[in-house]
């Protein structure tokens, strides 16, 4: 994105590095100036160096990189450095407070426009980020989805510590899928690159003869939990339950997590938790046709007794 936006521009004329004579107040068009211990470097015009007879090897082209630079952009400078280096043309960069600049030789200056043009160009080539794909499970999905689910939950979820032994949710969800309440277009997988990288499954709960769904277990692969998987397979099974008419999903998490789908104490809308000890981390989120008037015990699925 930043190469993309770099707009490479070549200032007019030739620029010459200068010893600058020690005691001499500085004049003329300073272009750059690096005060060291053994003296004062200052870039400036050619010419400007000609008319105040000061020696110089060096002559360049000065190509301004036009993106808004910040010294965090590492990532700028390095590439624009591979680039030229790749076509043997050498570079002084300077780094100013809005752009960054290089110093070329000027016979080279032409060519390093072009190198860097082309860097522009091969930079808006690149791919897009891969995009998360939402769908219902698959036939061949299970091994994939099973695994995902083991390394999820390879740290319990209520002390954080590593579980030994198989996590009881791999379990639960096999026993899951293969029970009468299972629905298979609430097993949804989140796919990235062609790899199931998350999964939730709702099956269906009841209150009395209220049928709800019963959320869970969900889960991410662990090095991409925290970048927006989790929230996608919620809001994904919110709307397909929205769009069927479902009354409400109930599901057993912390409270900080699932608040923000609006899922509140299920008490507070007359529905008491299968285990009473569950408290606040029993959830029920109301749908767009919740019933009210609602009160009773929530059953989960028969493999969650
Ligand atoms: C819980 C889980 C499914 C969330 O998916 P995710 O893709 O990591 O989460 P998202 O990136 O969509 O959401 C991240 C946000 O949720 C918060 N969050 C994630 N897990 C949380 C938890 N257990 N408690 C509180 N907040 C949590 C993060 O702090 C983050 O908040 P922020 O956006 O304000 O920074 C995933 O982390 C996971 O698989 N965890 C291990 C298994 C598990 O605990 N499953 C839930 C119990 S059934």
């Amino acid at each position: 994105m930043l190469l993309a936006g770099m707009h490479p521009a070549l200032r007019d004329g030739e620029f010459v590095y200068v010893l600058w004579p020690e005691g001499r107040p500085l004049t003329g068009a300073v272009a750059a100036a690096v005060r060291e211990a053994e003296g004062l470097s200052v870039v400036l015009p050619r010419g400007e160096a000609d008319g105040l007879g000061l020696a110089y090897d060096f002559v360049g082209a000065w190509i301004t990189l036009q993106v808004h630079s910040s010294l965090a952009a590492i990532g700028l400078t390095a590439a624009v450095s591979a680039a030229l280096a790749e076509a043997k043309i050498s570079c002084n960069v300077l780094a100013g407070f809005h752009h960054d600049h290089l110093l070329v030789p000027a016979a080279d200056a032409d060519r390093a426009l072009e190198v860097l043009h082309e860097l522009v160009a091969a930079s808006g080539e690149q791919k897009p980020a891969p995009e998360l794909v939402l769908r219902a499970e698959q036939p061949g999905d299970r091994p994939a989805i099973l695994a995902l689910t083991a390394a999820a939950f390879a740290l319990s979820p209520v002390t954080g510590l590593p579980v030994s032994g198989e996590p009881e949710e791999v379990g639960l969800l096999a026993r899951l899928f293969a029970c009468g309440e299972y629905l298979p277009a609430y097993s949804i997988v989140a796919e990235l690159n062609g790899e199931i990288v998350g999964h939730v499954i709702s099956t269906r709960g009841r209150v009395g003869a209220l049928e709800l769904l019963g959320l869970g277990p969900i889960g991410v692969v662990p090095r991409l939990q925290r970048h927006g998987i989790g929230t996608a397979l919620m809001k994904e099974t919110i709307d397909r339950a929205n769009a069927a008419r479902e009354r409400g999903i109930a599901l057993l998490g912390s409270p900080d997590y699932y608040s923000r789908f609006g899922f509140v104490a299920s008490t507070s809308l007359g529905v008491e938790a299968p285990d009473p000890g569950w408290g606040a981390h029993f959830q029920l989120l109301p749908l767009a046709v919740w019933p009210g008037g609602v009160s009773g015990t929530f059953r989960y699925a028969g493999p969650f007794g």
